[in-house]
């Protein structure tokens, strides 16, 4: 098993990478000296096939679970099916030292880690990550939320888990576009902080797209410890943890532009981050060399790296960017890269910069 560490002085806590971890959640969560209560928050998919070994796992420690089983997709992502979760708990009469696993993607770890940040003001949780982008990004660091019809992402907490355990099994049901999504996070964290990284993925990519274990576990563990390092330094985004956004202002935009669930979140952040390239080879000069092997990546993935907009559709992704959260005083700002493995944040770009990303934000004359 590979584990790495967040440290974040008494918040600190452990992400435990191995297969099998699933049936050893009991035993895991027995250690962090909880409650007995708690509460499995899960989808509708991930609940079907993992719902039952984890709600085991956690009699058999002697705990006494309650199943909440959510709807499937981003949609769920929202303050309403929150409340339903808060309704649950109180039903449940979970109290301070009571808990919540997160099992599930994003959503589930966005949605539940919110509902365990603001039920009681705060009640302990576990990340059970069950998608590679949510064990290499979503499960570790503390952000927590759901969306608005404004946007997403907009309603949240900083709320650290207690544990997150990834189980390498669970990738194994991952249908392949979720999979490949999961892929454009592995492929920032090359981007923004390791080159060497970034050229073993371009060696071992084909191994990744077989979901060959062992590489997997080694990649997994490294996006961990890189998240790990800049949360470590940065927990509340007040400088450097803004990098991980990296592609993301555009990648939201688009995936809020076009209603949620029509691009899944990797494949918007793709398109964002090749965007960020031809930016950032405008702004900072990024050797084009670099741009090139950043979109290679991408397309080799199997990733979307252009979007076609009519015009009414632009100006809706432009608008959804100017609501985005790293917009400040009215100035939209960037993660840009110099070069593979580093990148800058903060950087101002006016709207005639925008001209450098026609050729991923493709305009065409089509009806909306
Ligand atoms: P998701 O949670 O919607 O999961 C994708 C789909 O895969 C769902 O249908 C789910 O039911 C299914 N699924 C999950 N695990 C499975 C498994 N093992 N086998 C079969 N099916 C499985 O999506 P996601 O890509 O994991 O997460 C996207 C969300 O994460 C977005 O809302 C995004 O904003 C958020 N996010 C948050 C952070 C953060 O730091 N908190 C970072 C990145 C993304
Ligand atoms: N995924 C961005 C962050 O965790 O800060």
């Amino acid at each position: 098993m590979r584990t790495v560490s967040v440290e974040l002085g008494d918040r600190s806590y452990a992400i435990k990478i191995a297969p099998g971890l699933l049936k050893q959640l009991g035993q895991e969560c027995a250690r962090l000296k909880l409650g007995r209560r708690c509460a499995i928050i899960t989808d509708s998919i991930v609940g079907k096939k993992y719902a039952r070994p984890a709600f085991e796992s956690l009699v058999l420690a002697g705990f006494e679970p309650l199943l909440i089983i959510i709807p499937a997709g981003e949609k769920s992502k929202r303050v309403s099916v929150v409340e339903k979760c808060f309704d649950r708990l109180a039903a449940h009469r979970l109290e301070r030292k009571s808990f919540i696993v997160a099992l599930g993607g994003g959503v589930v770890g966005d949605l539940a880690g919110f509902v365990a940040a603001t039920y009681l003001r705060g009640i302990p949780f576990v990340q059970v990550p069950t998608t590679l982008l949510a064990q290499v990004d979503s499960s570790v660091g503390g952000k927590t939320g759901v969306n608005l019809q404004a946007g997403k992402n907009l309603v949240g907490a900083f709320y650290q888990p207690q544990l997150v355990l990834c189980d390498l099994d669970a990738l194994k049901t991952l249908p392949n576009r979720e999979y490949v999504s999961g892929l454009a996070e592995v492929i920032k964290y090359g981007v923004i902080y390791d080159a060497i990284l970034f050229a073993q993925l371009e060696r071992q990519l084909p191994k990744l797209l077989q979901r060959e274990a062992a590489t997997l576990a080694a990649v997994i563990a490294r996006c961990c410890e890189i998240k790990a390092n800049i949360v470590g330094q940065d927990e509340t985004e007040s400088d450097l943890r803004a990098i991980l956004n990296f592609g993301h202002t555009i990648g939201h935009a688009i995936e809020n532009s076009s209603g949620y669930g029509k691009f899944l979140h990797g494949e918007a952040i793709a398109i964002g981050q090749v965007a960020a390239a031809k930016l950032s080879q405008t702004i900072l000069g990024l050797p084009s060399a670099d741009a090139e092997r950043i979109e290679q990546l991408f397309v080799a993935a199997g990733l979307p790296v252009r979007i076609k907009l009519n015009g009414k559709r632009r100006e809706k992704l432009f608008a959804a960017m100017r609501l985005d959260k790293k917009v400040s005083g009215g100035e939209i700002k960037f993660v840009l890269a110099e070069k593979i493995g580093k990148v800058r944040f903060g950087c101002k770009v006016q709207s005639h910069h925008f001209s450098g990303m026609t050729d991923v934000l493709v305009t065409t004359r089509r009806p909306a």
